[in-house]
């Protein structure tokens, strides 16, 4: 499928797809809404991209939608059950609205269990596509216009031709990018690799040309976009790493800021913890999710790591760079943790002193090692993640409320959520800073001194220049 020509037939395919419906539908308002994580996010901005093309406008509400698309996410049981929630109020609105569209498409559409438990229960559903056949929509929409009870399609494998897409971005200065696709890891709780698929990597000299192409058109920040970023180009003939993908990036012009998401503590190189000392524009903020702090339960996760492991490597990336801010998912609850294999991750936590975690209860997916093992009751799964959050949030805020005093260097994202003469950002290490602002900051990069702190933000004074 790298294929140049098969690409451009491709997209010749989809443009006639989009000019049909451009031209003939006129009911024409959606609303797209995105669960899980940043995969997720960028997926959506390319399908609000397409649908963009052809000629939709956007709504907030479903009730003043014409087509609704839930992008799903599978990693817990709770964010399936939100799906199944709104599919079901959708289905009531739907026997008062009969012109309604509503299509699904995300991770749980790649899982057969869901899918078909998604057809036999909401015969509403018009449109099932997955996350590797995002080109397919317009396709799709146009078959379900012409009548079709159930326009499905999914593709097992990523293929190259959604990287062809455009993508709305909610904010032209700051882009994801899609670097990989896929785990090989097969950690023992997790849905993923059977959502989405084996590990494979795009070819850097694709990704840099995306880059340049935003940066061209005002974007300052990218985060590189994989589940296990650090596997990047394990499947290239030539040696290329990670690391030498950042190289490059560092040196394209307009990018001032380059993050990343995730990568995997056992697969961390050397190469890449010198980055953070030796690329400028490498930001000082890494994500690395621990998961538990027990070599034993880490052992049962299928980590392939211990705990003395990852803190060696959290000892080397800060005595390479001391300002990094530490980011970390921690879940407790997985089966057969113990009050000893707890008190690991309390300790552990301590320890690193984490910038900022993702703390989450450990959710049993079905098919996968973990969910045949002796699970821990609830009860105690909901009192130790209580214990975990006391001992986190103090953390977060010594760590927040050292920068009080600091100036630092703000892309101001936006307004702030509760107060609009205020406007909020993200410091260089990854803070949430709200400050007095106004529309002409939004997009820039600002010197702001840090006046008062708590464990989630920052508050900060713009600096006059
Ligand atoms: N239960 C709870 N949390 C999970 N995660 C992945 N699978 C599960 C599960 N079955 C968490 C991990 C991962 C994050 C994205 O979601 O911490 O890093
Ligand atoms: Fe899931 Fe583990 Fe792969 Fe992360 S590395 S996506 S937790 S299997």
């Amino acid at each position: 499928m790298e294929n140049k020509e098969l690409i451009n037939d491709i997209n010749n395919n989809i443009n006639e797809y989009i000019r049909n419906i451009k031209e003939n539908i006129d009911t024409k308002k959606a609303l797209v809404i995105t669960h899980g994580c940043q995969m997720n996010e960028h997926d959506s901005e390319k399908i609000t991209w397409l649908l963009e093309k052809m000629g939709y406008i956007f709504v907030n509400e479903v009730e003043d939608a014409d087509l609704v698309i839930l992008n799903t996410c599978s990693v817990r049981h709770s964010a399936e059950d939100k799906v199944y929630g709104q599919l079901g109020n959708l289905k009531n609105l739907k026997s008062k609205k009969k012109d309604i569209k509503v299509a699904v498409c995300g991770c749980m559409m790649q899982r057969e269990e869901s899918r078909n438990y998604v057809m036999e229960k909401f015969p509403n559903v018009d449109i099932i596509f997955g996350t590797n056949n995002i080109w397919k929509l317009p396709e799709l929409l146009s078959l379900s216009y012409g009548g079709k009870k159930l326009s499905i399609d999914i593709e097992e494998n990523p293929l190259n031709i959604d990287n062809s897409l455009g993508a709305n971005r909610l904010y032209n200065f700051k882009s994801y990018v899609n670097i990989m696709y896929g785990c090989n890891n097969f950690c023992s709780y997790c849905i993923v690799p059977y959502t989405r698929g084996r590990e494979t990597s795009r070819k850097p000299l694709e990704i840099i040309r995306e880059i340049e192409e935003l940066a061209k058109s005002g974007t300052k920040e990218v985060t590189l976009l994989g589940q296990n970023v650090n596997s990047y180009g394990k499947n290239f003939d030539d040696r290329f790493s990670f690391a030498n993908l950042i190289e490059e990036i560092n040196d394209i012009k307009g990018i001032e800021r380059i993050r990343f998401m995730t990568s995997h503590p056992k697969d961390i190189s050397d190469e890449l913890i010198y980055s953070f000392k030796n690329l400028n524009k490498l930001c000082n903020f890494l994500h690395l999710p621990v998961q538990a702090g027990s070599s034993r339960v880490l052992k049962m996760m299928n980590r392939k790591y211990t705990k003395e492991d990852y803190l060696r490597k959290i000892d080397k990336i800060k005595n390479v760079n001391p300002n990094i801010a530490l980011s970390t998912d921690i879940m407790v609850g997985f089966p057969g943790e113990s009050e000893e294999d707890f008190l690991d991750t309390l300790d552990l936590v301590k320890k690193v002193e984490y910038d900022t975690s993702f703390t989450f209860i450990y959710s049993i997916r079905e098919n996968t090692p973990a969910a045949k093992m002796e699970q821990v009751p609830d009860k105690v799964k909901h009192e130790r993640f209580e214990r975990l959050l006391e001992v986190l949030y103090p953390i977060q805020e010594k760590k927040n409320k050292a920068f009080i005093g600091r100036d630092v260097d703000v892309l101001v994202e936006d307004f702030s959520k509760k107060d609009d003469t205020y406007v909020s950002g993200r410091t260089d290490e990854f803070k949430l800073i709200n400050f007095k602002g106004n529309k002409e900051d939004i997009g820039k990069i600002l010197k702001v001194r840090v006046k008062d702190a708590n464990s989630f933000s920052l508050v900060g004074e713009k600096i006059e220049s």
